[in-house]
């Protein structure tokens, strides 16, 4: 089946918004282990001073995880559906979390930033280059800053991919169907199918001149399924290494689909309908 991308993506996204809560609250785990994934950052004194990106946060859950993880960092929130932020601004937060509809891919034109660092929670499964993010991401992060990625990433076991299509078949898009949302759902079920393996997510951190970079499970069912990872920017990322990822990814995408992706289309998006609102 077709993946999802870019707009279509997005749009799939803003439907989605309406029983995207309700549905991850069925999920056991789901807020803690984003929490222990956003602790996992160690932000120093409780993230007093330091300024954190959620990129892809969604209706908030994951940006909920890093206020509780560091009450007091300053906390910018990205996401490229307009539907899932309008869900997040809707929540209350305090005045120093701010949410920006941007997408991931177009990082470099934020207004804000460096960051101190960067979590990413169940986004680069998402992306089409997740290589040029990777890059975009380095660039904006201090050296020195960290990245925690949180992502349904299958350990390469043939057991663990089986038990996620299992549970996908018998739970979640029967109830994603339900809540009018099939597309979505199918496509979290390929899109985890086709994405790295844990050992290969964390080799394309390392190709991404990240360091330090360590894979930890999570608990519970999803153990074997979703895994947090860490890495560290020991060192400014260059333009020119930025745009020498920008080419291997546009290669790797013509390698895997013989035609190119739609990025430049999000790239429109962003120009003429960048919104940014204070929470
Ligand atoms: C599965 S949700 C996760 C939301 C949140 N981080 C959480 O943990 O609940 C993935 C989010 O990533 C966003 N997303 C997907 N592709 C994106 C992109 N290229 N740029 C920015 N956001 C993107 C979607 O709109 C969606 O809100």
């Amino acid at each position: 089946m077709a993946l999802l991308h870019d707009h279509d993506l997005a749009h799939a996204f803003d439907d989605a918004a309406r029983t995207y809560d309700l549905l991850t609250a069925l999920n056991p785990g789901y807020q803690t282990d984003l929490r222990r994934s956003a602790r996992r950052l160690r932000l120093p004194d409780e993230g007093a001073g330091q300024h954190v990106l959620d990129l892809g946060c969604g209706t908030g859950a994951s940006t909920r995880a890093l206020l509780r993880a560091a009450p007091h960092a300053r906390i910018t929130a990205v996401d490229a559906s307009s539907g899932m932020l309008r869900r997040a601004r809707a929540k209350p937060w305090p005045a120093r979390v701010r949410f920006v509809h941007q997408a991931a891919e177009h990082l470099q034109t934020m207004r804000e930033g460096p960051f101190d660092a960067v979590f990413a929670a169940y986004l680069f499964r998402n992306v089409t280059f997740p290589d040029s993010v990777l890059a975009s991401v380095r660039s904006r992060l201090r050296p020195g800053g960290r990245l925690v990625v949180h992502e349904y990433s299958l350990s390469g076991s043939v057991v663990h991919r089986a038990l996620w299509t299992a549970v996908c078949q018998g739970v979640i898009i029967p109830v994603g169907t339900l809540s009018g949302d099939r597309a979505l759902y199918r496509h979290l079920w390929q899109s985890v199918l086709d994405f790295d393996t844990a050992p290969a997510f964390a080799d394309r951190l390392s190709r991404a001149g990240f360091t330090g970079v360590r894979t930890a499970p999570v608990a519970g069912w999803q153990t074997g399924i979703v895994h947090t990872f860490l890495a560290r920017n020991d060192s400014a990322a260059t333009t020119e290494q930025t745009e020498q990822m920008d080419q291997t990814d546009q290669t790797d995408q013509m390698d895997r689909t013989g035609q190119m992706g739609r990025t430049g289309q999000m790239g429109q998006m962003d120009q003429t309908d960048q919104t940014e609102r204070p929470a």
